[in-house]
């Protein structure tokens, strides 16, 4: 949540900063703000609103500068407001001396706001930030250079922060520092940036240093240090950015959403590259970091993951235990890492994640190493904290995802663990014919995928009989439960309506009483062996007048005739339905969304990777 962008150089810094800004745009809109130290005085433009008003405010009242720290919000302690915009200002009435900008909670800011204030800080805002500010401020009063400064300030803090800073006294750096909440150094030529996702240094130059949590980093326009708040100096590890910028650009696509879902095809053959054995009939992932007798010796599997990420993890539960055998628990890892779920040295602990920053899912994996449990990640973002964390795991390889609404990193995961339950399933029963069976069906799913995309006319039409519903039911039997969760949770994040996903027979015992004309249902249909059970929870909802979309197979005419609309997807093997499935009801809220005129790629209330608890 949240953006930073910081630079130091020689070029004039606010366009960069900006621009920096609206590539991260996505984590976090509700308001915008830069510093810099332009003739030895703290210059500040911040005002409520997306990026676009920062602009504004920036043409009316340019900054002229060669350094400074930039910010978009996403509220956690105080409204969206034009003093609750980041960047904060240290210092007392006429002795401006610190701007702050920070991603993340400090929790103890109620008390060191206290103490501050009996000291003569004045606050103007209710962020928990401003403490970090004064605080500096107040250390800076000593005279101390800016670094050791921070590094005095940084044990008072309770919780967690990405932090970047500018002094008055030193216009040409940028400090940052980082404790749960992701920082990334860009490594020019003359210039140095600083940035919570690599996505806004991307333009600039490819080599960049993530920082670790308890590191503090000084930059300058020709060169950078970082130090550990306790071991000291630490040598830098630079690696590349492996996409190009324009991996999000939009690319002539009206929203991000839209090219992420039509990017689906690549996206899986990207998760599958050099995965498929097909001499073996089997998958291989090297990442696991586990020899084939540790993965035969396991007894069970838990996931631990939020939101889109946790549908994926009950696709990979069913897919797992059909062709594997194996026990699978898939934990809402904000749950997980408060109880006290029994591990045992023969389960496997995966935590999903796409952006590898999510709180709630880092927690839970430092709650399973810190039990001793080794760890695994399915992760999309390189060097992400928790890809760092785990002890070994497989990336997603989706690039990017800039769209708040999860998409291509929903059919990454679930591609990666079909390769899973593949690879774990050959382990134990799986014949050698069935497993060349699923290998040549994931070698379909791109094609097919796109069959599935072209329907996108097919499902535009049935948008528009949702877009007065005020609510809308989502039911899917066995493995495409799962897909009928995503969907509702597709729906409701960026379209504002009332969604909620059911396995399809358990509607009758008791969501069936929501079911009028009014409330529409969108059964998630594909050939299958328990098809005609499905067909009859149709009827079941047809009975009572509820009108029905279906996603299911072309040319289906026994589901059509009982439909108000069909999304037709190509008929496929069960293990590889999800994938397809999911491709309409990405594009049914899409234009639900979008014909109701909301803001796709910017939900309400909503923000990309979600780095609070
Ligand atoms: C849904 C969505 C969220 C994320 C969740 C986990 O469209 O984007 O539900 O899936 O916040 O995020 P990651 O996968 O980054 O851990």
């Amino acid at each position: 949540m949240c953006g930073i962008v910081g630079y130091t150089g020689s070029k004039e810094a606010a366009p960069i900063l900006v621009a920096g800004l609206r590539r991260l745009e996505y984590r976090g809109y509700d308001s915008a703000g830069i510093a810099a130290v332009e003739d030895g005085s703290l210059e500040v433009r911040k005002q409520a609103g997306r990026v676009s008003v920062l602009e504004e405010l920036l043409r009316l009242r340019p900054v002229k500068a060669s350094n400074g720290i930039s910010h978009t919000r996403w509220a956690t302690h105080g409204p969206a407001t034009d003093v609750n915009a980041h960047p904060h200002v240290g210092g007392r009435a006429g002795r401006r001396s610190t701007a702050v900008v920070h991603n993340g909670v400090i929790e103890n800011h109620a008390s060191i706001r206290r103490e501050l204030e009996a000291e003569g800080f004045a606050f103007l805002g209710q962020t928990d930030t401003e403490v970090v500010a004064h605080l500096m401020a107040r250390e800076l009063e000593r005279g101390d250079d800016p670094m050791d400064a921070l590094l005095r300030v940084l044990p008072r803090l309770e919780g967690t922060y990405g932090l970047a800073v500018v002094t008055a006294d030193r216009p040409g750096e940028v400090l940052g520092a980082r404790l749960g909440s992701p920082l990334v150094v860009g490594v020019g030529e003359g210039e140095h940036l600083l940035a919570s996702d690599p996505v806004a240094i991307a333009p600039h130059t490819a080599n960049v240093a993530y920082l670790q949590d308890g590191e503090v980093v000084r930059l300058t326009a020709d060169d950078f240090e970082i130090r550990h708040r306790e071991r000291g100096s630490v040598t830098p590890r630079i690696d590349r950015i492996d996409w190009k910028p324009d991996a999000v650009e939009l690319g002539g696509h009206a929203h991000y959403m839209l090219k992420e879902i039509r990017e689906q095809p690549d996206t899986v053959i990207n998760a599958c590259r050099g995965r498929l054995v097909r001499s073996e009939g089997s998958a291989r992932l090297g990442g696991l970091n586990l020899t084939a007798r540790q993965l035969r010796r396991a007894r069970r599997v838990v996931f631990a993951a939020c939101g889109t990420s946790w549908h994926a993890a009950l696709v990979g539960e069913y897919l797992i235990e059909r062709l594997a055998h194996l026990p699978v628990e898939v934990e809402y890892a904000s749950e997980f890492r408060y109880r006290n779920a029994p591990l045992d040295d023969r389960t496997l602990v995966f935590v999903l994640s796409q952006s590898g920053e999510t709180a709630d899912t880092l927690g839970a994996l430092r709650e399973a190493k810190r039990r001793g449990h080794p760890t695994l990640g399915i992760v999309n973002t390189v060097g992400s904290t928790i890809a760092r964390e785990a002890d070994g795991g497989v990336y997603l390889h989706a690039g990017p995802e800039v769209g708040v609404a999860s998409t291509k990193a929903f059919s990454a995961q679930v591609a990666v663990l079909t390769l899973l339950a593949l690879h774990l399933g050959r382990l134990r029963q799986l014949s050698f014919s069935e497993g060349a069976a699923i290998v040549d069906a994931m070698e379909s799913v791109p094609a097919l995928i796109g069959e599935a995309l072209k329907a996108e006319p097919i499902v535009e039409a049935a948008a528009e009989s949702l877009t007065k519903a005020r609510s809308v039911l989502f039911l899917g039997r066995d493995v495409h439960y799962p897909v009928a969760l995503e969907g509702a949770l597709k729906l409701k994040e960026i379209s504002y309506i009332h969604a909620e996903g059911y396995p399809t027979a358990e509607m009758k015992h008791g969501p069936i009483a929501l079911i009028d004309p009014e409330t529409p249902s969108v059964f998630v249909a594909p050939r299958g062996p328990l098809h005609a059970k499905t067909l009859s929870n149709i009827e079941e909802v047809r009975a009572r007048r509820g009108p029905i979309i279906s996603v299911g197979v072309a040319g289906d005419d026994e589901l059509a005739s009982v439909s108000d609309h069909v999304l037709p997807i190509p008929d496929a093997p069960e293990v590889i339905q999800p994938l397809l499935a999911v491709v309409p009801l990405q594009l049914l809220a899409y234009h639900v969304a979008r014909l109701k005129g909301c803001d796709i790629d910017k939900p309400r209330n909503l923000a990309k990777s979600v780095t609070v608890e």
